[in-house]
């Protein structure tokens, strides 16, 4: 956790990537809890079904606008939108990694 931690706070998006790939599929199912609870009633966030929201993107589509290692930073220090529906969130970084990992085992081909 220290580990994790550090590596956090020293955040060059290289160490992140090798961070979120070290992390097990417990965190990811973590990471589906957390998106599930927070963001499922604007955005279809499994690998199916649709957007509560009309105007809010199927999570299972990011990957495709820019890779998901760009929400990091996002999540990590609020999400910043443009969009007057959706909510400001901050994670704690532990929690932005199984979210992250969570994206990434849901992305379309
Ligand atoms: C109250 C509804 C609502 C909730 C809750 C919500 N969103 Fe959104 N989100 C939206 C809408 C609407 C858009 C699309 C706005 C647009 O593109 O104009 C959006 C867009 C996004 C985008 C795409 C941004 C972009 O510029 O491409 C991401 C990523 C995102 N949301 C992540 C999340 C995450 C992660 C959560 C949960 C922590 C969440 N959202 C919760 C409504 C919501």
């Amino acid at each position: 956790m220290i580990v994790l931690g550090l590596a956090f706070a020293g955040a060059a998006s290289v160490g992140i990537a090798l961070v979120v790939t070290a992390q097990s599929a417990g965190d990811s199912k973590h990471g589906e809890a957390l998106v599930t609870r927070k963001c499922a009633r604007c955005h279809a966030t499994m690998r199916t079904g649709e957007s509560a929201h009309p105007e809010a993107p199927a999570f299972r589509t990011l990957g495709k606008r820019y890779p998901i290692e760009a929400l990091e930073e996002a999540l990590g220090e609020g999400i910043i939108s443009g969009h007057p529906d959706m909510p400001e969130f901050v994670f704690e970084s532990s929690d932005v990694g199984a979210i992250i990992a969570y994206l990434k085992s849901i992305q379309e081909p």
